[in-house]
């Protein structure tokens, strides 16, 4: 059966505006935060509250209404697993992360979004990236393009991706994985300052990361440690910017004649290297990708 995506996208929007009411009003009362800060997998770093809980609660009940017969991942239901694997399937599947930059929201920095994505036969075809604080809302459907406010992106279009000396750099550190792994990120954000690259910058969302560089607002973004909620709905607003998303590391047997910018993501993998739209095309994405590739470390995770 074909999906009329325009539909859903405009029927998940009211939803997703209506979760992120709920999230602004605990963003800005900060009651129910300070009273419901928990520590998820005994990691005193990665946290959750009850809005995280209750706004996927909110999203799962809805959509499932609306869509009894896709099926639906979260944050906080696949975390609450015993395997905290995620299976996806060829049925159309919502991909969701209640709140993504929860530290940000524990603390009042006011980069915390709501991520809505839907894949189909394990393909993102729809994003949905809204950020309640500042009224930003990010959108995306395969083959149609991506927006902000509805406004087209890139929002700052023409500017040449020259070299990785003239780029701006995102990337996160995630929650604490130990020391060894601490200064393997660190490293890599070195590795770009000591290029030295213009500047590395971190929003404290991954999801609001790789939206600021659909956006034209910076030039690459890197993580390991990243989970499939944290960057489906993202990833088709960029690539529907015009940016591309790769793994850390070329996948093994692929065809040479293949580009960077064309290989498959693994979108359980845990490592995503992206890069902005660019004036100079598609090859000289893959050069600079390959580039930033090189200067990469990274350590063995397991996938979701
Ligand atoms: C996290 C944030 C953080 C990133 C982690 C994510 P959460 O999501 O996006 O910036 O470094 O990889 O898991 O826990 O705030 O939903
Ligand atoms: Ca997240």
């Amino acid at each position: 059966m074909e999906l009329n995506l325009e539909e859903i996208l405009s029927k998940v929007k009211e939803l997703v505006l209506k979760a992120g009411e709920k999230v602004k009003d605990a963003f800005e009362s900060r009651e129910i935060i300070n009273s419901s800060i928990e520590v998820k997998h005994t990691n005193p770093t990665d946290l959750v509250t009850a809005i995280d809980k209750n706004v996927e609660n909110y999203l799962f009940s809805s959509l499932k209404e609306i869509y009894p017969s896709f099926l639906l991942v979260g944050e906080e239901t696949v975390s609450s697993t015993e395997s905290q694997k995620v299976n996806l399937t060829d049925t159309p599947t919502w991909v969701i992360d209640p709140v993504d930059g929860t530290t940000n929201f524990v603390h009042g920095f006011p980069f915390v979004c709501i991520c809505v994505g839907l894949l189909v036969k394990k393909e993102p075809v729809l994003g949905i990236v809204y950020n309640p604080v500042l009224n930003e809302m990010y959108t995306a459907i395969k083959g149609k393009g991506a927006f902000i406010n509805n406004k087209k992106l890139p929002l700052i279009k023409n500017t040449p991706l020259q070299s990785l000396n003239k780029s701006l750099f995102m990337t996160e550190y995630g929650y604490y994985l130990g020391e060894d792994k601490v200064n393997i990120k660190v490293g890599n954000a070195k590795s770009m300052l000591t290029i030295p690259a213009h500047g590395v910058r971190s929003l404290g969302s991954c999801a609001l990361d790789m939206c600021q560089v659909a956006r034209g607002g910076a030039d690459f973004y890197f993580e390991i440690g990243i989970h499939t909620w944290d960057l489906a709905a993202a990833s088709v607003i960029l690539r529907e910017s015009g940016g591309a998303i790769v793994g850390y590391r070329r996948p093994e047997g692929l065809d040479n004649s293949i580009s960077i910018v064309d290989e498959p993501f693994d979108l359980n993998g845990r490592k995503i290297l992206c890069i902005r739209n660019c004036i100079e095309g598609k090859e000289h994405q893959s050069k600079l990708l390959g580039e930033v590739r090189k200067l990469l470390k990274d350590f063995e995770i397991e996938s979701d």
